[in-house]
Formats: C-alpha cells, sequence, structure tokens
C-alpha cells in the first residue's frame, strides 16, 4: 500500500490573513495527527511575480513563525523553505517538458496574476504550476491541503503524474505500492501518485470583507478587505465591524444564504473557527441581525488568532531558532527528495 503523505505549501509574500488560515494552515495543523506531513514555505514561487525581495529572509521566518504558532510540530512532521532543496526545480524542468502549453494555458490563476499585459508577465509565472505539482510530487505526497483557489492546480499536477506514468510506463519498475494503471487493458507501473485535493470545511474560499465576490487575498491594496494573522484585537474588531452585509436578518437555514455573498462569507468564517457546520451557525444565529453576529464573530476570530498572533511575535523575536528549524526539515525534505529523483533520472535514462 502506498502510504499517504501530505505535502503544502505557503509563498512568503505579503500578510498572512485569515483565507490562509482557514483554507490552508489551520488543516495542516489537523492533519498531522494521522500523517506523516511536509510543510514547505515556497520561496521560489515568491519569485513568479515579482523578482527582487529586499526582505525574503524575514518573509520566510515570518510563515515558518505561522506554522509553528498554529501548532505544526517540526521534530515530527518536516518544516522547510523550497529553495533549498533543488531536486523541487530539477523536476520542475523536467514536468515543464511533460506539461503541454494547452494545459498551461487553461490556468486561470496565471490570466489573474499576469493581468492585461501578458506578455511582461515571466514565464516563471506561466510555468508555477508546474514547479507546484513537482514540489508534491517530489515526495510522491498523495494528499494536498489547499484553498479552492488551487484546485485547478491539482487538477494539473494528476494530468502532469499520468503523462509521465503512461509515457515511462515501460521504464518504471514495479513499485507494490497498489498504485499501478492501465494501457487499454495492461496494467501496468506508476510511479507518481494521484494526489488528493484536501479542500473541504465551511470556509474553503474566504472572500475580501468589502466585496464578497473577490476572495480575501495577500494581494488586495485595501487592508480592510483582510484579517491579518498579525492583526491586533483592534484591528479583527474593527475590521469585522466594517465588513459589508446586507441589511438582512441572518437566514435559518443554509438555503438563505443563496445571493448573499457577503453574508455566506461570514457565516463560513464563523462555521470553520467554531469547528461547526454553517448549518449549525444559521441554527443559532437564524433571525438575528447582524448586529447580534458580528460581535460573536469577533469574539470567535480575536479568541483564535490572538494566541497565534502573539505566539508569532514571540518567536520572530529569536531568527536564529526559525533558522534552525529550517535547516533541519531542509536536510530531511533533501533525502527524501534526493531519493525519488535518484529513481525519476533513472527512468528517464540519465
Ligand atoms: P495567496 O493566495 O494569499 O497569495 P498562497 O498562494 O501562498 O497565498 O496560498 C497559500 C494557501 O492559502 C493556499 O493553499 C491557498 O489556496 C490558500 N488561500 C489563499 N487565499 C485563500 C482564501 N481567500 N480562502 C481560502 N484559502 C486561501
Ligand atoms: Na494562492
Amino acid at each position: 500500500e502506498f502510504k499517504p503523505l501530505v505535502f503544502s505549501g505557503v509563498q512568503p509574500t505579503g500578510n498572512l490573513h485569515l483565507g490562509n488560515y482557514l483554507g490552508a494552515i489551520r488543516k495542516f495543523v489537523a492533519l498531522q495527527e494521522n500523517n506523516d506531513c511536509i510543510y514547505c514555505v515556497v520561496d521560489l514561487h515568491a519569485l513568479t511575480a515579482q523578482l527582487v525581495h529586499e526582505d525574503m529572509a524575514t518573509q520566510i521566518r515570518s510563515i515558518t513563525a505561522a506554522f509553528l504558532a498554529a501548532g505544526i510540530d517540526p521534530k515530527k512532521h518536516i518544516v522547510f523553505n523550497q529553495s533549498q532543496v533543488p531536486q523541487h526545480a530539477e523536476l520542475a524542468w523536467i514536468f515543464n517538458c511533460v506539461a503541454r502549453i494547452g494545459w498551461m494555458n487553461r490556468m486561470t490563476q496565471f490570466k489573474d496574476k499576469a493581468g492585461k499585459d501578458r506578455e511582461q508577465a515571466s514565464l516563471g509565472l506561466y510555468a508555477y504550476p508546474s514547479l507546484m505539482a513537482a514540489d508534491i510530487l517530489v515526495y510522491r505526497a498523495t494528499h494536498v491541503p489547499v484553498g479552492e483557489d488551487q484546485k485547478q492546480h491539482l487538477e494539473l499536477a494528476r494530468d502532469i503524474a499520468m503523462k509521465f506514468n503512461l509515457d515511462f510506463h515501460d521504464k518504471i519498475k514495479p513499485t507494490g505500492l497498489g498504485i499501478d494503471i492501465k494501457v487499454g487493458e495492461e496494467p501496468v507501473h506508476a510511479y507518481f501518485p494521484m494526489v488528493e485535493p484536501l479542500i473541504d470545511g465551511p470556509a474553503p474560499r474566504v472572500m475580501s470583507l468589502k466585496d464578497g465576490t473577490k476572495k480575501m487575498s495577500k494581494s488586495d491594496p485595501s487592508d480592510l478587505s483582510r484579517i491579518n494573522l498579525m492583526d491586533d484585537q483592534d484591528a479583527i474588531s474593527k475590521k469585522i465591524r466594517k465588513a459589508k452585509t446586507d441589511p438582512d436578518a441572518l437566514p435559518s437555514e443554509t438555503e438563505g444564504l443563496k445571493g448573499r455573498p457577503e453574508a455566506d462569507n461570514l457565516v463560513g468564517i464563523f462555521a470553520a473557527l467554531a469547528d461547526k457546520s454553517k448549518a449549525d451557525v444559521l441554527s443559532e444565529f437564524g433571525g438575528q441581525q447582524f448586529s447580534v453576529f458580528k460581535p460573536a464573530l469577533i469574539d470567535l476570530a480575536v479568541a483564535a488568532l490572538g494566541p497565534i498572533n502573539a505566539e508569532m511575535r514571540r518567536l520572530m523575536e529569536d531568527p536564529g531558532h526559525i533558522d534552525a528549524v529550517l535547516r533541519d526539515g531542509g536536510e530531511r525534505a533533501r533525502t527524501r527528495a534526493e531519493k525519488n529523483m535518484n529513481e525519476v533520472r533513472d527512468i528517464i535514462g540519465f
């Protein structure tokens, strides 16, 4: 049996926000209990949108501090930054030659991030999903906790894995891992597993607090649109109080959230923070005004984020400790990646 292995990454760019926490980091923490997990600060990805970062080292430490403060155990699992393991970039090159231009052209995140002047986007931004596939598959990871915005990239990772498996099927040695595939009626050996995205939960896509149709994002120019993990109690409280809503009371059932994106978003955030379903939240608050619901949401957000915020600040005072955690994780990650890359080089014929 192929052992489940969890991998995910976060870019060291800008402020981490509630969307990153609920869509990703909080799930990383929960998955530790029953799985082998690898969590990566994807610093190579940070170059795709902007090459020069004055504060790259601080940003890397800050994401690492968020991982640790949220409760990730870097001794039981692996926490490191991507650039320490050059095997990611090596496999990405091979995947650039597996992936088809037509597949890449369908990626909606590239279209969003490249904006109008696509000719001026970096080649790296275009190839980003191929590097992401390599990040995951260089460990032959099987499960990837991410926000909904990453769904299309994970489908691409499966397409790349499948094409590699098929194109090299007669070079791939039996793994005995139960991931074999069929060519026609013939069972053949596969090397890369089909990754499963883990996108469930009541807040797979946290939306902007100012505009319920846009996702909460690091790059939104309005700081009121997002709750940052480093926001203090006053900032959290102010942003939730000012969050856009409609004038109606909360509905009694999830059906009633249809066509009310701002209400849906706040209820989803509440549900995720309280570990409840949206239906549970509505059975508690249905019929009540936002003037009642928002203070309860503020209390919940402050209680969830306050301790993380405080621990991040404490950890950031000792950069040497964070760097040591990353170095240790980097070494362990490199050993595992190199073992697989050796096999990939053999399969290709290098
Ligand atoms: P960002 O998208 O903010 O630049 P990353 O690309 O580093 O951040 O994403 C880190 C993780 O956070 C990914 O798993 C991504 O899907 C998740 N994520 C980002 N924004 C949101 C959001 N608004 N809601 C839910 N998950 C999100
Ligand atoms: Na993203």
